[in-house]
């Protein structure tokens, strides 16, 4: 018989950033997140870098989620963990701490699919978000490392019908702006400086993929030769315009992305539509699917930024579903760098 109030911790180190959160239910009682700055100097994530900070971040972090939940280990009822996809040695940094805790405590461990957190996060219920989608919905997860249209048709049951073939859509904001001379990570540098600018002054490359597929590389390259031949006639080009550059950038990357949702949509017959990861947090992409919303009677969720980038959270609400039907893993259950949708 299950018990009425579930209480469940849940750690996050897929990629560069540490996080915990504990969780009554569907609801977020805490959400740490701690983002590792030392990869900006290097312009991305040094994987080795990343395991050594979650390392020193781990403790800390738990221990402040534990604390704003104002609960304690001994009231825990699981906990869990990012199984995969990610970086192995981040990855196994949340495994090892998780399982160990699972074990010291007697209580069951839960490992999560991150791709399945990131379109789980719209189930969060908190202070800001009390709406949640209803099934089957198209989910698209656009980050730095992931654009992938996911049909989801039940909190089990998805099936990716598109995804990049190349770059993620986040990459090429940071490959862009690297080139226009812009910090990393540079797609919110990019939003704010494109509402300046003139989407239609420049044109770039639209990549002509079949079916629901994505390729970002082509724009980037688009970019590229661009700017080296505009550089060449006059060496200010990218400072004399970079509003310009930036609002053209965004206006070709966004509509590559609304075109697919689009025929994803048509094809699917579905009409809610939600989105997540930390490209969401785009202004051109959520004006874009406002105004698709009010043609075609779309209804679009888009999470709460918190939930948005990678977060601790969006493993508990996983993890809380899968507690209610005792989806356990076992101590052997290890981290997987590779990890279909499909897997848990
Ligand atoms: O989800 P996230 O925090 O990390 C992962 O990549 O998993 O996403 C980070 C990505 C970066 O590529 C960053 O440039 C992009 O999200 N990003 C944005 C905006 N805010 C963050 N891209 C475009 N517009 C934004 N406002
Ligand atoms: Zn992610």
């Amino acid at each position: 018989m299950l018990k009425k109030e579930i209480f469940i911790l849940a750690v996050e180190s897929s990629c560069d950033d540490t996080s915990a959160a504990v969780f009554k239910n569907e609801h977020k009682l805490s959400n740490i997140v701690s983002t590792q700055e030392i990869h900006e100097v290097y312009g991305g994530v040094v994987p080795e870098l990343a395991s050594r900070a979650h390392q020193q971040n781990i403790v800390p972090v738990v221990d402040q989620a534990l604390k704003k939940a104002g609960i304690t280990l001994q009231d825990l009822d699981a906990v869990a963990f990012t199984k995969g996809p990610g970086l192995m040695g981040s990855l196994l940094v949340a495994n090892s701490f998780v399982k160990s805790l699972s074990l010291s405590l007697n209580i069951p461990l839960i490992g999560v699919n991150h791709m399945q957190g990131h379109l789980l996060a719209h189930f969060i219920k908190d202070e800001n978000q009390d709406k949640s989608p209803d099934f089957p919905f198209l989910g698209a997860t656009i980050s730095g490392g992931h654009t992938q249209l996911v049909k989801v048709t039940n909190h089990f049951k998805m099936e990716v019908i598109g995804e990049t073939l190349d770059d993620a859509i986040g990459e090429a904001f940071d490959k862009c702006g690297k080139m226009f001379g812009l910090p990393y990570p540079a797609g919110p540098e990019i939003d704010k400086l494109a509402k300046e600018g003139d989407p239609k002054k420049f044109v770039f490359a639209k990549p002509q993929v079949k079916n629901l597929d994505f390729s970002f590389s082509g724009l980037k390259t688009s970019v590229l030769y661009f700017l080296q031949r505009e550089i060449k006639k006059n060496p200010d080009f990218i400072k004399e315009n970079l509003n310009d550059l930036c609002a053209s950038f965004q206006y070709t990357a966004v509509k590559i992305l609304t075109d697919k949702i689009k025929k994803a949509s048509q094809q699917t017959q579905i009409k809610t539509i939600a989105i997540g990861g930390g490209v969401s947090a785009n202004s051109g992409i959520r004006e874009k699917l406002k105004e698709e919303a009010k043609k075609r009677d779309w209804k679009v969720f888009i999470p709460p930024f918190e939930y948005c980038t990678d977060n601790a959270a969006m493993i508990a609400i996983v993890a809380y579903f899968k507690y209610k039907y005792s989806y356990f893993s076992d101590l052997t259950s290890t981290a997987q760098a590779r990890f279909k949708i499909t897997e848990h």
